[in-house]
């Protein structure tokens, strides 16, 4: 593809019509032994065992775009995880351009439109200790998804481009402006970090400023989403104490 011309990601592009998951079938070829080269992009038509962060399930039906990318990052773990910070913002910035109002991001991954989830991002790493370690990022973005095509339970609480934007979108154009938006907000984090990228995550963060309740051992937390640190953390103001925390399910009340 011209447009991916000197990019790292999506040197290679590996098409299946249909895989169990795209993360899958990276971490067996990584687990194999295989010499997967960095950047090598999977790509399937429909998953039948996709999978979403916190061991969820995740729906792939054919028109959606199923894609893992291997990555053999130098970075420490604080910093993998601003990884995925990292790349929501890159994937909702190329979805902006699909999408008449634009997209949001629900922290620390998600990207939704009016509420209703577009999009996902699950990063895996994968590798023995001794082999080379390797980041796989697993991207699902409904595109060409039908509202009778969503599953029941998901049919309320997700949208797709072809919902929102009224028209079928070409799904190859799709995946190579996600790619490269992907590849340059990498760089970007490579060569300056994080800060730049937080200012245009907060922009577009839909829980900020907002009341909050996160899922904490047994209980639930409750305050104001106050701010996203430099360490990717959604900071929350309980009223008796400022709370950050790394990873969790958000939900706004
Ligand atoms: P539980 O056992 O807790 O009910 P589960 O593993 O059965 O969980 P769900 O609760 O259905 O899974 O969770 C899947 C999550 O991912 C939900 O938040 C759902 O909205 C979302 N989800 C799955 N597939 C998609 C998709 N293609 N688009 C948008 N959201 C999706
Ligand atoms: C989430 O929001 O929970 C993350 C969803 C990630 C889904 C993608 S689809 C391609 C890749 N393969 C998988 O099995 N999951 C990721």
């Amino acid at each position: 593809k011209a447009e991916l011309r000197g990019c790292l990601l999506g040197r290679d592009i590996i098409y299946y019509s249909q895989l169990d998951s795209t993360n899958e079938e990276a971490k067996r070829r990584i687990n194999a032994g295989c010499k997967v080269e960095e950047g090598t992009v999977i790509v399937a038509g429909r998953q039948t065992a996709g999978r979403g962060r916190m061991g969820r399930k995740w729906e792939s039906p054919a028109g959606g775009l199923w894609f893992s990318v291997v990555l053999s990052p130098e970075l420490a773990v604080s910093e993998l995880a601003l990884l995925s910070l990292v790349f929501a913002r890159a994937v909702a910035k190329s979805l902006d351009t699909f999408l008449p109002g634009g997209c949001q991001i629900k922290w620390p991954n998600d990207v939704y439109v009016k509420g209703r989830k577009l999009a996902g991002i699950l990063l895996e790493l994968s590798g023995e200790m001794d082999r080379a370690h390797y980041l796989v990022a697993g991207v699902g973005i409904n595109v060409n998804v039908a509202r009778e095509d969503l599953a029941g339970e998901i049919r309320d609480a997700a949208t797709s481009l072809y919902i929102e934007a009224g028209r079928k979108v070409d799904i190859n154009k799709v995946l190579t402006g996600v790619l490269k938006s992907m590849d340059d907000y990498y760089n970007l984090f490579r060569e300056r970090g994080f800060s730049p990228i937080r200012e245009e995550f907060k922009a577009c963060c839909m829980h900020l400023g907002r009341k909050v309740r996160v899922k904490r051992g047994e209980g639930y937390i409750e305050g104001i989403n106050e701010d996203i640190d430099f360490m990717g953390n959604m900071v929350i103001n309980t009223g008796k104490e400022i709370i950050r925390i790394s990873t969790g399910d958000v939900s706004i009340i």
